[in-house]
């Protein structure tokens, strides 16, 4: 099924993906305050069951995307579904302006390196991405110390002018 974007007013895809998120054990910071700068989307199965997700939100300027949020269902993993969603991600940032994305992952580090991220400092994340729903929330918890950081520039996936 195409991936579906999750529109701020639509209650229900938002407890929906709530529901994936927390099964997956990541972070839901943000998903009850929804701002134009953080987008999300939901792959569902034929009945119409959340099978993946994945979003990122963009740093005040434009300049920085922290990608969140991409899982796939524990049946539907490692064929492929963890790496379109992730791509999906970071080409509509790249298409929206993004020129450098950023996440935090402490588990799954060798998914993300597949996809070109190298180990960052959580702390040069934090200071691209100081109003994001994660940093805000990692530093009020006191969780940012022990988040492992990745970053990624976007040069090869922005749209090239005609
Ligand atoms: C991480 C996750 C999204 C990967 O989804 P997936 O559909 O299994 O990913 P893919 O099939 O596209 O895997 C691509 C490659 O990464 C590898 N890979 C996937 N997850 C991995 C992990 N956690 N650790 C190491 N390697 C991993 C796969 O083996 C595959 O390698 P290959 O190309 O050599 O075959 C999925 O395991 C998941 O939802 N995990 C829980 C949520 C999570 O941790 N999300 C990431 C933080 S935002």
């Amino acid at each position: 099924m195409p991936l579906v974007p999750i529109a701020p007013a639509d209650d229900d895809a938002r407890a929906d993906l709530r529901a994936f998120l927390a099964a997956a054990d990541l972070t839901l910071a943000g998903l009850d305050s929804p701002t134009p700068r953080l987008r999300l989307w939901v792959d569902r199965d034929a009945i119409g069951t959340v099978i993946g997700s994945t979003g990122y939100e963009l740093s005040a300027d434009g300049a920085h995307a922290l990608i969140r949020s991409v899982a796939v269902a524990p049946s539907a993993r490692t064929r492929g579904a963890g790496s379109r969603l992730a791509r999906h991600a970071l080409a509509d940032a790249a298409a929206h302006g993004a020129r450098h994305a950023w996440l935090f992952s402490r588990r799954s580090g060798p998914f993300w390196q597949k996809l070109g991220f190298t180990a960052a400092d959580r702390d040069a994340l934090a200071a691209a991405l100081p109003a994001t729903h994660q940093v805000q929330l990692f530093r009020a918890t006191g969780q940012l110390a022990r988040e492992v950081a990745w970053s990624r520039p976007l040069a090869d996936l922005r749209p090239t002018s005609p």
